[in-house]
Protein backbone atom coordinates (compact mmCIF):
# COMPACT_ATOMS: atom_id res chain seq x y z
CA UNK A 1 0.00 0.00 0.00
CA UNK A 2 1.32 3.63 -1.23
CA UNK A 3 2.42 4.82 2.19
CA UNK A 4 1.57 8.67 1.45
CA UNK A 5 -0.72 10.58 -1.08
CA UNK A 6 0.86 11.06 -4.81
CA UNK A 7 2.27 14.74 -4.98
CA UNK A 8 2.12 16.57 -7.98
CA UNK A 9 4.55 19.50 -9.60
CA UNK A 10 2.02 21.32 -12.30
CA UNK A 11 4.42 23.31 -14.01
CA UNK A 12 2.47 26.29 -16.13
CA UNK A 13 4.42 27.66 -18.91
CA UNK A 14 3.26 31.21 -20.62
CA UNK A 15 1.17 30.35 -23.56
CA UNK A 16 -2.72 31.00 -24.02
CA UNK A 17 -3.52 27.24 -23.03
CA UNK A 18 -2.52 27.89 -19.44
CA UNK A 19 -6.17 28.72 -18.38
CA UNK A 20 -6.46 24.84 -20.04
CA UNK A 21 -4.32 24.11 -17.28
CA UNK A 22 -6.71 24.94 -14.31
CA UNK A 23 -8.93 21.70 -16.13
CA UNK A 24 -6.02 19.88 -15.19
CA UNK A 25 -5.28 20.76 -12.02
CA UNK A 26 -9.17 19.64 -11.19
CA UNK A 27 -8.81 16.45 -13.18
CA UNK A 28 -5.71 15.65 -11.51
CA UNK A 29 -7.34 16.25 -7.74
CA UNK A 30 -10.40 14.27 -8.59
CA UNK A 31 -7.54 11.70 -9.44
CA UNK A 32 -6.34 11.59 -5.96
CA UNK A 33 -3.69 13.51 -6.62
CA UNK A 34 -2.21 16.37 -4.10
CA UNK A 35 -1.07 19.47 -6.96
CA UNK A 36 1.67 22.23 -6.23
CA UNK A 37 1.22 24.77 -9.28
CA UNK A 38 4.50 26.45 -10.46
CA UNK A 39 3.59 29.18 -12.98
CA UNK A 40 7.14 30.75 -14.41
CA UNK A 41 6.25 34.18 -13.79
CA UNK A 42 5.23 34.93 -17.26
CA UNK A 43 2.86 32.69 -17.32
CA UNK A 44 1.20 34.54 -14.64
CA UNK A 45 0.26 37.00 -17.59
CA UNK A 46 -2.47 34.30 -18.68
CA UNK A 47 -3.79 32.64 -14.95
CA UNK A 48 -2.58 34.83 -12.41
CA UNK A 49 -1.40 33.29 -8.49
CA UNK A 50 -4.97 33.87 -7.23
CA UNK A 51 -6.32 31.21 -9.57
CA UNK A 52 -3.68 28.90 -8.99
CA UNK A 53 -3.98 29.39 -5.29
CA UNK A 54 -7.62 29.22 -5.09
CA UNK A 55 -7.70 26.04 -7.22
CA UNK A 56 -4.94 24.26 -5.89
CA UNK A 57 -5.14 25.21 -1.72
CA UNK A 58 -1.65 25.36 -1.48
CA UNK A 59 0.50 28.54 -1.67
CA UNK A 60 2.12 29.70 -5.29
CA UNK A 61 5.32 30.45 -5.90
CA UNK A 62 7.26 31.75 -9.15
CA UNK A 63 10.73 32.20 -8.30
CA UNK A 64 13.52 30.83 -5.56
CA UNK A 65 13.78 34.21 -3.57
CA UNK A 66 10.05 33.27 -2.58
CA UNK A 67 9.53 31.83 0.80
CA UNK A 68 13.07 30.96 0.83
CA UNK A 69 13.32 29.14 4.25
CA UNK A 70 11.28 26.67 2.46
CA UNK A 71 14.13 26.09 0.30
CA UNK A 72 11.44 25.07 -2.08
CA UNK A 73 13.99 24.11 -5.23
CA UNK A 74 15.01 21.41 -3.42
CA UNK A 75 12.16 20.30 -0.95
CA UNK A 76 9.21 20.82 -3.53
CA UNK A 77 11.80 18.53 -6.12
CA UNK A 78 12.40 15.88 -3.56
CA UNK A 79 8.81 15.94 -1.98
CA UNK A 80 6.97 15.14 -6.04
CA UNK A 81 6.25 12.16 -7.42
CA UNK A 82 5.36 13.39 -10.57
CA UNK A 83 5.84 16.26 -13.08
CA UNK A 84 3.73 17.41 -15.66
CA UNK A 85 4.73 20.58 -17.58
CA UNK A 86 1.60 22.15 -19.36
CA UNK A 87 1.74 24.17 -21.49
CA UNK A 88 5.53 24.12 -22.36
CA UNK A 89 5.89 27.25 -24.58
CA UNK A 90 9.30 26.78 -27.20
CA UNK A 91 10.94 28.57 -24.98
CA UNK A 92 10.62 26.76 -21.71
CA UNK A 93 11.41 23.78 -23.94
CA UNK A 94 14.59 25.58 -24.72
CA UNK A 95 15.21 26.48 -20.95
CA UNK A 96 14.71 22.88 -20.10
CA UNK A 97 16.99 21.22 -22.74
CA UNK A 98 19.97 23.67 -21.72
CA UNK A 99 19.64 22.95 -18.13
CA UNK A 100 18.52 26.37 -17.57
CA UNK A 101 17.22 27.29 -13.46
CA UNK A 102 16.25 30.44 -14.27
CA UNK A 103 13.28 30.45 -12.73
CA UNK A 104 11.69 28.06 -9.42
CA UNK A 105 9.99 25.62 -12.16
CA UNK A 106 13.37 24.83 -14.06
CA UNK A 107 15.13 24.93 -10.88
CA UNK A 108 12.78 22.30 -10.08
CA UNK A 109 13.37 20.12 -13.21
CA UNK A 110 17.01 20.55 -12.69
CA UNK A 111 16.64 19.19 -9.13
CA UNK A 112 13.92 16.76 -9.22
CA UNK A 113 14.35 12.68 -10.09
CA UNK A 114 10.60 12.24 -10.59
CA UNK A 115 9.15 11.02 -13.93
CA UNK A 116 8.34 13.95 -16.21
CA UNK A 117 5.47 14.73 -18.68
CA UNK A 118 5.58 17.70 -20.97
CA UNK A 119 2.94 19.03 -22.86
CA UNK A 120 3.81 21.59 -25.50
CA UNK A 121 1.48 23.92 -27.16
CA UNK A 122 2.73 26.66 -29.25
CA UNK A 123 2.44 28.13 -32.99
CA UNK A 124 3.04 25.39 -35.47
CA UNK A 125 5.99 27.71 -36.80
CA UNK A 126 7.43 27.68 -33.55
CA UNK A 127 7.13 23.70 -33.16
CA UNK A 128 8.32 23.08 -36.38
CA UNK A 129 11.45 25.13 -36.34
CA UNK A 130 14.79 23.26 -36.22
CA UNK A 131 15.47 24.51 -32.69
CA UNK A 132 12.35 23.52 -31.39
CA UNK A 133 12.23 20.07 -33.00
CA UNK A 134 15.95 19.29 -31.53
CA UNK A 135 15.55 20.66 -28.13
CA UNK A 136 12.49 17.85 -28.55
CA UNK A 137 14.83 15.48 -29.79
CA UNK A 138 17.17 15.84 -26.85
CA UNK A 139 15.00 15.86 -24.11
CA UNK A 140 13.36 12.44 -25.36
CA UNK A 141 16.76 10.98 -25.32
CA UNK A 142 17.04 12.01 -21.74
CA UNK A 143 13.97 9.92 -20.72
CA UNK A 144 11.11 12.93 -20.48
CA UNK A 145 7.86 12.03 -22.23
CA UNK A 146 7.02 14.94 -24.75
CA UNK A 147 3.58 14.83 -26.13
CA UNK A 148 3.22 15.86 -29.35
CA UNK A 149 0.54 18.73 -29.70
CA UNK A 150 -2.60 18.65 -31.68
CA UNK A 151 -3.45 19.41 -35.17
CA UNK A 152 -6.06 22.01 -35.78
CA UNK A 153 -6.86 25.59 -35.33
CA UNK A 154 -4.71 27.64 -33.33
CA UNK A 155 -5.95 31.13 -30.89
CA UNK A 156 -5.60 32.97 -34.31
CA UNK A 157 -6.87 32.11 -37.46
CA UNK A 158 -4.02 30.04 -38.13
CA UNK A 159 -4.12 26.23 -37.94
CA UNK A 160 -1.57 23.12 -37.83
CA UNK A 161 0.47 21.37 -35.22
CA UNK A 162 0.83 23.33 -31.87
CA UNK A 163 -2.90 23.24 -30.36
CA UNK A 164 -2.71 21.90 -26.49
CA UNK A 165 -4.12 18.32 -25.99
CA UNK A 166 -8.01 17.44 -24.77
CA UNK A 167 -7.73 17.27 -21.14
CA UNK A 168 -8.49 13.47 -20.96
CA UNK A 169 -5.13 12.90 -23.79
CA UNK A 170 -3.14 14.59 -21.33
CA UNK A 171 -4.58 12.65 -18.38
CA UNK A 172 -4.21 9.34 -20.13
CA UNK A 173 -0.70 9.77 -21.07
CA UNK A 174 0.02 11.01 -17.58
CA UNK A 175 -1.79 7.61 -16.00
CA UNK A 176 0.59 5.47 -18.35
CA UNK A 177 3.19 7.18 -17.02
CA UNK A 178 2.52 7.29 -13.04
CA UNK A 179 1.38 3.92 -13.54
CA UNK A 180 -2.11 4.64 -12.26
CA UNK A 181 -3.57 3.16 -15.26
CA UNK A 182 -6.66 0.89 -15.06
CA UNK A 183 -6.13 -1.23 -12.52
CA UNK A 184 -9.71 -2.42 -11.49
CA UNK A 185 -10.82 -3.68 -15.04
CA UNK A 186 -12.85 -6.66 -15.03
CA UNK A 187 -13.45 -6.16 -11.27
CA UNK A 188 -17.30 -5.14 -9.59
CA UNK A 189 -16.79 -2.87 -6.43
CA UNK A 190 -19.98 -2.62 -4.47
CA UNK A 191 -19.83 0.57 -2.13
CA UNK A 192 -22.55 1.62 0.33
CA UNK A 193 -22.68 5.43 0.75
CA UNK A 194 -24.46 8.48 2.66
CA UNK A 195 -26.81 7.77 5.68
CA UNK A 196 -29.52 5.47 6.28
CA UNK A 197 -32.84 7.11 7.49
CA UNK A 198 -35.26 5.11 9.65
CA UNK A 199 -38.85 6.40 9.73
CA UNK A 200 -40.41 7.48 12.66
CA UNK A 201 -43.90 8.64 10.60
CA UNK A 202 -44.50 9.60 6.77
CA UNK A 203 -42.60 13.33 7.91
CA UNK A 204 -39.79 12.61 10.72
CA UNK A 205 -36.78 9.74 10.88
CA UNK A 206 -33.76 9.37 12.50
CA UNK A 207 -31.16 9.90 10.30
CA UNK A 208 -27.51 10.91 10.61
CA UNK A 209 -24.92 13.65 9.38
CA UNK A 210 -23.36 11.74 6.35
CA UNK A 211 -23.24 13.73 3.15
CA UNK A 212 -22.52 10.47 0.76
CA UNK A 213 -19.32 12.74 -0.25
CA UNK A 214 -16.32 9.82 0.33
CA UNK A 215 -18.78 7.06 -1.47
CA UNK A 216 -18.95 9.40 -4.47
CA UNK A 217 -15.26 10.30 -4.28
CA UNK A 218 -14.52 6.29 -4.00
CA UNK A 219 -17.00 5.23 -7.28
CA UNK A 220 -15.70 7.75 -9.19
CA UNK A 221 -12.04 6.91 -8.09
CA UNK A 222 -13.23 2.83 -8.88
CA UNK A 223 -14.91 3.96 -12.18
CA UNK A 224 -11.54 5.62 -13.71
CA UNK A 225 -9.69 2.69 -13.01
CA UNK A 226 -11.53 0.63 -14.83
CA UNK A 227 -13.85 -1.69 -12.41
CA UNK A 228 -17.44 -2.22 -12.62
CA UNK A 229 -19.42 0.23 -9.99
CA UNK A 230 -22.35 -0.41 -8.05
CA UNK A 231 -22.95 2.00 -5.22
CA UNK A 232 -26.08 1.35 -2.87
CA UNK A 233 -27.03 5.03 -1.49
CA UNK A 234 -28.39 6.01 1.23
CA UNK A 235 -30.16 9.42 0.76
CA UNK A 236 -27.44 10.96 -0.94
CA UNK A 237 -26.68 13.08 -4.30
CA UNK A 238 -25.47 10.93 -6.96
CA UNK A 239 -25.83 13.30 -9.73
CA UNK A 240 -22.17 13.14 -10.43
CA UNK A 241 -21.67 9.79 -10.81
CA UNK A 242 -22.77 8.66 -14.83
CA UNK A 243 -21.20 5.25 -15.32
CA UNK A 244 -22.22 3.18 -12.21
CA UNK A 245 -25.03 1.26 -11.33
CA UNK A 246 -26.72 3.28 -8.43
CA UNK A 247 -29.56 1.36 -6.31
CA UNK A 248 -31.25 4.60 -4.03
CA UNK A 249 -32.42 3.09 -0.31
CA UNK A 250 -33.54 4.83 2.54
CA UNK A 251 -33.37 2.69 5.87
CA UNK A 252 -30.50 0.01 6.88
CA UNK A 253 -33.11 -2.34 6.21
CA UNK A 254 -33.10 -1.66 2.52
CA UNK A 255 -29.90 -1.44 2.36
CA UNK A 256 -29.20 -4.82 4.10
CA UNK A 257 -31.58 -6.68 1.60
CA UNK A 258 -29.08 -4.79 -1.31
CA UNK A 259 -26.36 -5.63 0.00
CA UNK A 260 -27.15 -8.80 0.20
CA UNK A 261 -28.21 -9.82 -2.97
CA UNK A 262 -25.54 -7.74 -4.72
CA UNK A 263 -22.33 -9.19 -2.35
CA UNK A 264 -21.73 -12.58 -3.57
CA UNK A 265 -21.41 -11.15 -7.03
CA UNK A 266 -18.76 -8.58 -6.26
CA UNK A 267 -14.90 -8.69 -5.71
CA UNK A 268 -14.58 -5.72 -3.11
CA UNK A 269 -17.19 -4.32 -0.46
CA UNK A 270 -16.46 -1.02 0.53
CA UNK A 271 -19.18 -0.01 3.33
CA UNK A 272 -19.17 3.83 3.47
CA UNK A 273 -22.25 4.21 4.26
CA UNK A 274 -23.74 5.35 7.86
CA UNK A 275 -25.88 2.63 8.66
CA UNK A 276 -28.36 3.84 11.70
CA UNK A 277 -27.70 1.35 14.53
CA UNK A 278 -31.73 1.14 15.68
CA UNK A 279 -34.99 2.06 14.14
CA UNK A 280 -38.26 3.15 16.22
CA UNK A 281 -40.22 -0.39 17.08
CA UNK A 282 -43.59 0.77 15.14
CA UNK A 283 -43.53 2.71 12.26
CA UNK A 284 -46.63 5.00 12.20
CA UNK A 285 -48.56 5.95 8.54
CA UNK A 286 -50.22 8.93 9.53
CA UNK A 287 -48.67 11.79 11.18
CA UNK A 288 -48.10 11.86 14.74
CA UNK A 289 -49.51 14.92 16.57
CA UNK A 290 -46.58 16.63 18.61
CA UNK A 291 -48.59 16.14 21.75
CA UNK A 292 -47.92 12.21 21.84
CA UNK A 293 -44.42 12.96 20.55
CA UNK A 294 -42.86 12.37 24.03
CA UNK A 295 -40.33 9.34 23.43
CA UNK A 296 -39.71 6.70 20.75
CA UNK A 297 -39.00 2.99 21.35
CA UNK A 298 -36.00 1.38 19.24
CA UNK A 299 -35.26 -1.74 18.42
CA UNK A 300 -31.26 -2.40 17.27
CA UNK A 301 -30.96 -2.78 13.22
CA UNK A 302 -28.84 -5.58 11.79
CA UNK A 303 -25.40 -5.04 11.72
CA UNK A 304 -24.93 -5.79 7.70
CA UNK A 305 -21.53 -5.73 7.50
CA UNK A 306 -21.19 -8.31 10.29
CA UNK A 307 -23.78 -10.59 8.26
CA UNK A 308 -22.51 -9.95 4.98
CA UNK A 309 -19.14 -11.63 6.43
CA UNK A 310 -20.86 -15.20 7.48
CA UNK A 311 -21.32 -15.61 3.52
CA UNK A 312 -18.25 -14.15 2.39
CA UNK A 313 -16.34 -16.09 0.25
CA UNK A 314 -13.01 -14.30 -0.88
CA UNK A 315 -14.56 -10.80 -1.53
CA UNK A 316 -11.96 -8.56 0.34
CA UNK A 317 -14.13 -6.09 2.90
CA UNK A 318 -13.26 -2.42 3.62
CA UNK A 319 -15.11 -0.95 6.79
CA UNK A 320 -15.19 2.76 7.84
CA UNK A 321 -15.23 3.74 10.89
CA UNK A 322 -16.15 7.74 12.87
CA UNK A 323 -15.15 7.51 16.09
CA UNK A 324 -15.26 10.52 18.73
CA UNK A 325 -13.23 8.97 21.13
CA UNK A 326 -10.42 6.00 21.52
CA UNK A 327 -10.36 5.82 17.79
CA UNK A 328 -7.75 2.97 16.94
CA UNK A 329 -8.69 0.80 19.86
CA UNK A 330 -12.30 0.91 18.67
CA UNK A 331 -11.27 0.35 15.37
CA UNK A 332 -9.20 -2.04 15.56
CA UNK A 333 -12.03 -4.09 17.57
CA UNK A 334 -14.65 -3.26 14.32
CA UNK A 335 -12.24 -4.78 11.87
CA UNK A 336 -11.86 -7.83 13.82
CA UNK A 337 -15.38 -8.27 15.28
CA UNK A 338 -17.03 -7.37 11.70
CA UNK A 339 -14.34 -9.38 9.98
CA UNK A 340 -12.88 -7.04 7.43
CA UNK A 341 -9.63 -6.60 5.61
CA UNK A 342 -8.95 -3.21 6.44
CA UNK A 343 -10.91 -0.16 7.91
CA UNK A 344 -10.67 3.24 7.71
CA UNK A 345 -11.32 5.17 11.09
CA UNK A 346 -11.73 9.16 11.23
CA UNK A 347 -12.42 11.36 14.01
CA UNK A 348 -15.42 12.87 13.65
CA UNK A 349 -15.46 14.52 16.99
CA UNK A 350 -16.52 18.48 17.08
CA UNK A 351 -18.50 18.05 13.93
CA UNK A 352 -15.51 17.29 11.51
CA UNK A 353 -15.35 15.58 8.45
CA UNK A 354 -19.31 15.11 7.95
CA UNK A 355 -19.91 17.26 4.40
CA UNK A 356 -16.29 18.56 3.89
CA UNK A 357 -13.54 17.91 1.21
CA UNK A 358 -11.18 16.69 3.47
CA UNK A 359 -11.10 13.92 5.84
CA UNK A 360 -8.03 13.06 8.34
CA UNK A 361 -8.22 9.55 9.84
CA UNK A 362 -6.41 6.42 9.71
CA UNK A 363 -6.07 3.26 7.51
CA UNK A 364 -5.51 0.02 9.15
CA UNK A 365 -5.44 -3.46 7.47
CA UNK A 366 -5.40 -6.98 8.77
CA UNK A 367 -1.88 -6.99 7.26
CA UNK A 368 -0.84 -4.22 9.70
CA UNK A 369 0.48 -1.94 7.29
CA UNK A 370 -1.51 0.79 8.63
CA UNK A 371 -1.37 4.78 7.27
CA UNK A 372 -2.20 7.41 9.02
CA UNK A 373 -3.32 10.53 6.89
CA UNK A 374 -3.28 14.00 7.64
CA UNK A 375 -6.00 16.32 5.92
CA UNK A 376 -6.34 14.94 2.44
CA UNK A 377 -8.88 14.98 0.19
CA UNK A 378 -11.75 12.77 -0.02
CA UNK A 379 -10.56 11.88 -3.48
CA UNK A 380 -6.73 10.66 -2.20
CA UNK A 381 -8.54 8.23 0.64
CA UNK A 382 -10.50 6.65 -2.30
CA UNK A 383 -7.21 6.17 -4.29
CA UNK A 384 -5.05 4.98 -1.23
CA UNK A 385 -8.00 2.69 -0.27
CA UNK A 386 -8.36 1.22 -3.89
CA UNK A 387 -4.60 1.25 -3.99
CA UNK A 388 -4.93 -1.21 -1.19
CA UNK A 389 -7.53 -3.20 -2.76
CA UNK A 390 -5.93 -3.43 -5.84
CA UNK A 391 -2.87 -4.88 -4.20
CA UNK A 392 -4.82 -7.59 -2.51
CA UNK A 393 -6.61 -8.30 -5.66
CA UNK A 394 -3.23 -8.60 -6.99
N1 LIG B 1 -22.20 -0.94 9.84
C1 LIG B 1 -23.04 -1.93 9.35
N2 LIG B 1 -24.25 -2.14 9.94
C2 LIG B 1 -24.61 -1.45 11.03
C3 LIG B 1 -23.74 -0.46 11.56
C4 LIG B 1 -22.54 -0.23 10.92
O1 LIG B 1 -22.70 -2.58 8.37
N3 LIG B 1 -25.78 -1.66 11.59
C5 LIG B 1 -20.89 -0.74 9.18
C6 LIG B 1 -20.62 0.69 8.75
O2 LIG B 1 -21.04 0.91 7.41
C7 LIG B 1 -19.11 0.80 8.86
C8 LIG B 1 -18.77 -0.14 10.00
O3 LIG B 1 -19.89 -1.02 10.13
O4 LIG B 1 -18.44 0.37 7.70
C9 LIG B 1 -18.52 0.55 11.31
O5 LIG B 1 -19.61 1.38 11.60
P1 LIG B 1 -19.71 2.13 12.99
O6 LIG B 1 -20.99 2.92 13.03
O7 LIG B 1 -18.43 2.86 13.24
O8 LIG B 1 -19.76 0.89 14.01
P2 LIG B 1 -20.91 0.21 14.80
O9 LIG B 1 -20.79 -1.26 14.56
O10 LIG B 1 -22.22 0.83 14.48
O11 LIG B 1 -20.48 0.47 16.30
P3 LIG B 1 -20.72 1.77 17.24
O12 LIG B 1 -21.81 2.60 16.59
O13 LIG B 1 -21.12 1.18 18.54
O14 LIG B 1 -19.39 2.48 17.30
Amino acid sequence: MSATVREVVLGVGAGIAAYKSCELLRRLQDRGYAVTVVPTPSSLNFVGSATWEALSGRPVNTQVWDNVHDVAHVSLAQKADFFLIAPATADLIARITAGRADDLLTNLVLATEAPLLIVPAMHPAMWLDPATVENVRTLRSRGYVVMEPEVGRLTGTDSGQGRFPETSAIIEKFDSITGNIRDLVGKRILISGGGTREAIDPVRFIGNRSSGKQACALATAALLRGADVHLVAANMSTQALAGATITEVESALDMQRVLMQEFPQCDVLVMCAAVADAKPVMKFTEKIKKTFLTSIELEPNPDILAELAQIKKGQLMIGFAAETSDHLESARAKLVAKGLDAIYVNDVSNGAIFGKETTQGMILSRTGADIALKEVSKDALAHLLLDYAAGQLG
